[in-house]
C-alpha cells in the first residue's frame, strides 16, 4: 500500500511561527519519504470557532500563502481547500452515523469547552464543536491516509479517527485503513511571548508572514525576567533560548549559552534571536509578498488541487454509499 501522508490546519487567524515550526515545516519534510502528500485547509473546521466571515476568508488566504511559501510543491502534493471537496461533508454525515455519541463526549476540546461552563455545561456548545472530530476523521478517512503528523493536543482525535474507521469497517465492510498519528516530542513545544505555548488563543504569537519591523517588534515582546546587563543569565527556562533553538545549529546555540553566562543583555539576545529568525524567515517572506499581489494564482492553485483530489473522493464514497444501501434499487 502506497504510503500517504495528510495534514491539515485550521483556518482561523494568521499563520505563526509554531504553525510553521510545528506543523508545516515538519510536514513539509516528511512528505519527502512519502508516496502521496495531502495538504488542506481546514475551512469547514474554522467556522466552528468563527463566525466572522472574512476573518475566515482572509485566513485562507494567508495559510494558503504560508504553506507555499513555505515550499509546497502544488504539482508534487495534493493542495486544496477542504470545502472544495464537498465529498468530505457527505462522508462525515455517514461517519456520524456509526459514530458512538460516548466517544464525542470524551473529547479533550469538548469537555475543555463545558467545564469552563458553570450552570448549563452545553451553553455555546454547537453541534460543529461536538462533531468536531468526526469532521476531522472524514479528512483523513476520505484519502485512506497513512500517516497524519499532528500536534500533541490532536492526538485524540487520531484515536477517534481509528475508532470511527473500525466501527464502519466492522459494520458493513473493510473500506478504511488505520491512520497513524506522527508526533513530535514534547521538548518541541514553540513557546510564544510570555512563555506558554504560542498559539492564537493565548494572544501571544510571533507571526510567521510579517514585515521585518514587525517581527523585529514581536520578538521585543518576549517576557524575561528583570536580571540586568552584567548580571549572568539562565538559558534552560528562558524564552529567548527556547525560540533561538529552533533557528540555531547546536555551536550557535554553546556561544550563546556562554554569552548568557557571561551576562549578555536582554535586548542583545532578542537581537541574536531576531537575527537568526529574520534570515530564516527572510525567503519565505519574499515568496509570500510576492503571492500577496497574486490572490487568481492562490485561488487557481486550489481549485486545481481540489480537482486533482475529487475523482479519488468520489472513487471512495461510491464504494462507501454501496456499502451503506444508498444506490440505486434493485
Ligand atoms: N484539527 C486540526 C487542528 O486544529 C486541523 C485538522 C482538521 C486536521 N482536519 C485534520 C489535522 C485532519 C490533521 C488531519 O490543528
Amino acid at each position: 500500500m502506497n504510503k500517504r501522508i495528510l495534514t491539515g490546519i485550521t483556518t482561523t487567524g494568521t499563520p505563526h511561527i509554531g504553525n510553521y515550526l510545528g506543523a508545516i515545516k515538519p510536514a513539509l519534510n516528511l512528505s519527502k519519504e512519502f508516496d502521496e502528500s495531502y495538504f488542506f485547509l481546514a475551512d469547514y473546521h474554522a467556522i466552528i470557532k468563527n463566525s466572522n466571515s472574512s476573518e475566515v476568508q482572509d485566513s485562507v488566504k494567508s495559510v494558503a500563502q504560508a504553506w507555499l511559501a513555505s515550499g509546497l510543491d502544488p504539482e508534487k502534493s495534493n493542495f486544496y481547500r477542504q470545502s472544495d471537496v464537498p465529498e468530505i461533508l457527505e462522508l462525515s454525515w455517514i461517519l456520524n452515523c456509526v459514530t458512538a455519541k460516548g466517544l464525542m463526549n470524551r473529547s479533550h476540546a469538548y469537555k475543555a469547552a463545558t467545564a469552563l461552563n458553570e450552570t448549563d455545561e452545553d451553553k455555546g456548545i454547537t453541534m460543529g464543536l461536538f462533531a468536531y472530530p468526526v469532521l476531522m476523521a472524514a479528512d483523513i478517512l476520505m484519502f485512506n491516509a497513512t500517516h497524519v503528523p499532528v500536534g500533541p493536543d490532536q492526538i485524540q482525535h487520531l484515536e477517534m479517527t481509528r475508532d470511527i474507521a473500525g466501527r464502519f469497517n466492522h459494520i458493513y465492510k473493510n473500506t478504511f485503513s488505520m491512520p497513524e498519528a506522527i508526533t513530535q516530542k514534547a521538548d518541541n513545544i514553540i513557546l510564544g511571548q510570555d512563555g506558554r505555548k504560542m498559539s492564537k488563543s493565548y494572544k501571544n504569537i510571533i507571526p510567521l508572514l510579517s514585515t521585518e519591523k514587525a517581527l523585529k517588534k514581536s520578538i521585543a515582546k518576549i517576557i524575561t525576567n528583570s536580571l540586568e546587563p552584567g548580571e549572568p543569565k539562565e538559558y534552560e527556562s528562558c524564552t529567548v533560548f527556547s525560540l533561538y533553538r529552533h533557528f540555531s545549529s547546536s555551536d550557535e546555540q554553546e556561544s550563546l549559552k556562554e554569552a548568557y553566562k557571561e551576562g549578555i543583555s536582554w535586548g542583545d539576545a532578542k537581537n541574536k534571536l531576531f537575527e537568526k529568525v529574520n534570515s530564516h524567515l527572510s525567503p519565505i517572506r519574499e515568496k509570500y509578498f510576492e503571492l500577496d499581489t497574486d490572490v487568481n494564482l492562490i485561488n487557481e492553485l486550489l481549485l486545481s488541487g481540489a480537482k486533482k483530489v475529487r475523482p479519488q473522493a468520489q472513487e471512495l464514497l461510491e464504494k462507501v454509499r454501496d456499502s451503506i444501501g444508498i444506490k440505486s434499487i434493485s
